[in-house]
């Protein structure tokens, strides 16, 4: 099978009982088989029982009915058979798998083509339903996928954003600058990446560099902002220095490198990732108020508290 012939989708991305306009693959010891041709439909009791079993991953569909499968998502979205809370969940799981492209396709360039158009059906969302931040949010970092930290982290900061005024224009770039926030990783070793446990000093050392090998990946597209490229390169930086890789503090970090450093820490903090414990919504921001503050811009800090607070009073 060629792998670049298909992609990935999740389970949770099919409406039960609507026709399919493509054909669904499903992939079982590495054989495919056809699923549901298009124009046939899914019952709502299989579709339970296949999210039970959780077997989105191994769902596929050819990637010459890429743009098919996008129609299919985007009229769902536009549609009213569904409420906020449904579009909410169809949006984040149609565009988790393509995110994984961000770390998985051989070419980036076509990973960051692919994203703009997701990122900015986001921002259309959240302009057309004030709720629907407040459902995007609850709905990350509830599930244990490898790639969800940056699509979540995008969530959280098209949120973050949005409460601190930016234009559409801008939540869009600001979307692809957190997707891409952590492109760098792509470098450093799996083997790094996955430990278990603490790094060693060395292999510390090999982590740190990802806003650098980020940079570098970034600058090869023509078509990606210097603002994309500072939360790649700034995000780890801290607000009262002692970050990297440049050491820089407060307003000399760009605003989205420091938009990134909250919602970054704040995933990390509120995720079950392998080995964490996670922390409550609440709880990690009081410890990033309290305990972490001078890391932070605290305005911005405060805009992340008033973000999570609405959400739970919604
Ligand atoms: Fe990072
Ligand atoms: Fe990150």
């Amino acid at each position: 099978m060629d792998s670049n012939a298909y992609f990935k989708i999740r389970i949770n991305s099919i409406i039960p009982e609507k026709p399919l306009t493509f054909d669904l693959y499903l992939k079982i010891n590495d054989q495919l088989i056809t699923y549901v041709r298009a124009g046939d439909r899914l019952e709502k009791e299989k579709i339970l029982a296949l999210q039970a079993r959780d077997s989105g991953s191994h769902f596929l569909v050819k990637e010459s009915d890429r743009k098919a499968f996008k129609t299919f998502v985007h009229e769902q979205m536009i549609s009213s058979d569904l409420n906020v809370r449904q579009k909410a969940q169809l949006l984040r799981d149609s565009s988790m798998t393509l995110v994984e492209e961000i770390f998985e396709h051989p070419d980036v360039n076509v990973a960051l083509d692919n994203s703009r158009p997701i990122i900015h059906q986001f921002v259309e969302f959240m302009d057309a339903e004030p709720e629907a931040m407040g459902h995007l949010i609850s709905l990350s970092g509830h599930d244990f996928y490898t790639f969800n930290h940056s699509l979540d982290v995008g969530i959280y900061s098209l949120g973050l954003a949005q409460a601190l005024g930016f234009t559409k224009q801008e939540l869009d770039e600001m979307g692809i600058a957190a997707l891409f926030h952590d492109i760098g990783k792509r470098q450093v070793n799996l083997d790094i990446l996955c430990k278990k446990g603490s790094l060693t000093d060395s292999e510390w050392a090999q982590m740190q560099k990802h806003p650098q090998f980020g940079l570098v990946i970034l600058n090869q597209n023509k078509n990606v902002s210097d603002a994309v490229k500072a939360a790649c390169f700034e995000h780890h930086e801290s607000w009262a220095g002692n970050g990297y890789p440049q050491n820089l503090t407060a307003a000399e970090i760009h605003p989205f490198a420091r938009i990134v450093a909250i919602t970054d820490t704040y995933d990390a903090m509120t995720t079950q990732r392998s080995y964490n414990v996670p922390m409550k919504p609440f709880e990690a921001v009081t410890m990033m108020k309290e305990k972490l503050a001078g890391r932070y811009d605290p305005e911005f800090l405060k805009a992340m508290h008033s973000v999570l607070f609405k959400l739970k009073a919604s």
